[in-house]
């Protein structure tokens, strides 16, 4: 199973992923992960990646996908993958569909929609691990000891693009391609939608009754 979730910023995408991971046995994906890992690595890529990622503009497709068509020839990615930031665009997508074999095409999208409160509440108040990259949110899912990982113990921080001038940015370079998107896969009929204004553990529950759903139709 090979699963693309789209939304906006703020969407719960990566929040999604970890859960959804843990739950259906699919290898997690995100390009902005890896980007951010190439910043603080100060790898060539994340040096080019670093300006356009602080301002909340898409890196070039050509960096990210080249990126992405590496990491899923991973052997991790044998049995399948949701991909969490990729595709963000047309020219994206159809870099995906040319360069899949005809047995490995993306099998499912779930587009998790959300209103621009919602968006804007939860990146202002999102923390992230310095260490293992465990989410937060200062209200919505408070770690239990204050500023500290629940998982590791490291420290939570707060990512540069969550200042509140980038989240609009973001929310506006979203909007400009997320329509484009949404059709190119609405007419090849693999576009599910869920509302992610919801609970995480609702959001969760759906996502997982369309998987199972893909895999056993019978259950439909
Ligand atoms: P990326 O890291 O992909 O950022 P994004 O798409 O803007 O999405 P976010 O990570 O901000 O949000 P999310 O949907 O994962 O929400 P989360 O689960 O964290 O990309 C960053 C940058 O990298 C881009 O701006 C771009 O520069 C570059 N980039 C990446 N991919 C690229 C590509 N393909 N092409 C070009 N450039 C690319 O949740 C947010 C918060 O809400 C958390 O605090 C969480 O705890 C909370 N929360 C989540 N769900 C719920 C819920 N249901 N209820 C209550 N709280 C919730």
């Amino acid at each position: 199973m090979r699963l693309v979730l789209l939304g906006p910023p703020g969407a719960g995408k990566g929040t999604q992923s970890k859960n959804l991971a843990k739950r259906v046995a699919l290898v997690h994906i995100s390009t902005g992960d890896i980007l951010r890992q190439n910043v603080a690595n100060q790898t060539k890529l994340g040096m080019e990646a670093k300006d356009y990622m602080n301002k909340g503009e898409l890196v070039p497709d050509g960096l990210v996908s080249q990126m992405l068509l590496d990491r899923i020839k991973h052997p991790d990615a044998k049995n399948g993958y949701i991909l969490d930031g990729y595709p963000r665009n047309v020219s994206q997508a159809e870099t995906l569909d040319k360069e899949l074999p005809g047995k490995e095409k993306i099998n499912l999208v779930v587009y998790l929609e959300t209103s621009e409160a919602v968006i804007i509440q939860r990146l202002s108040g999102r923390r992230v691990c310095s260490k293992c990259g465990a989410l937060f949110h200062m209200q919505n899912m408070p770690p239990k000891k204050e500023n500290t990982c629940d998982a590791c113990g490291e420290a939570l921080y707060q990512r540069p693009d969550d200042k509140e001038a980038t989240i609009k940015n973001r929310i506006q370079v979203y909007n400009k391609e997320a329509q484009e998107l949404i059709g190119y896969y609405s007419k090849q009929n693999k576009l599910h939608r869920i509302n992610a204004d919801l609970d995480a553990g609702v959001v969760l529950n759906k996502i997982v009754q369309l998987v199972e759903e893909y895999n056993d139709p019978a259950k439909v």
